[in-house]
């Protein structure tokens, strides 16, 4: 026997962002963002999408927050951020840019690492190194 189904067409609309994200043409970031990771987004990207989709005070989570660019930028938004990523580095390089030290703790921290002024590099590393620096 034949039969006859009834196809109901439906109709779905995609919305369609255009702007620049990767190219020389966006803006200057937040210097907060100079932290070099793997796989890295611009600042721009969740940044768009955030103003676009959220406003001060919401939450903004990110399940694979690499270096932080999705926290960091939310958080430089005024929206409080919850962050996530199996690799313990990603914590390390996201928390103090959420919680940024004063210079008194800066330098307490730098007084609080013991210098051999004695010790040697294994390769000559001067050329990263301002003159003066290298007389110390
Ligand atoms: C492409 S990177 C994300 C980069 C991030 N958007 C940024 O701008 O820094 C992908 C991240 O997902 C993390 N990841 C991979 N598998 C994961 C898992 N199962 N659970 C949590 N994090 C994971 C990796 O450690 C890595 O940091």
């Amino acid at each position: 026997m034949l039969g006859f189904s009834a196809g109901v067409m439906l109709a779905i609309v995609f919305l369609i962002y255009i702007n620049e994200f990767w190219t020389s043409g966006q803006r200057q970031a937040s210097p907060l963002h100079e932290i070099s990771y793997r796989a890295c987004f611009k600042p721009q990207l969740p940044g768009f999408f955030i103003q676009l989709m959220t406003k001060a005070g919401d939450i903004v989570y990110d399940p694979f927050m690499g270096r932080g660019t999705t926290p960091v930028e939310a958080a430089l938004l005024d929206r409080r951020v919850i962050g996530n990523d199996i690799n313990p580095l990603s914590r390390i390089l996201t928390e103090p840019r959420l919680n940024l030290p004063d210079f008194r703790q800066v330098q307490e921290r730098l007084f609080s690492i013991p210098v051999d002024c004695a010790a040697r590099a294994e390769i000559d590393l001067s050329m990263f190194y301002h003159p003066q620096q290298r007389r110390r």
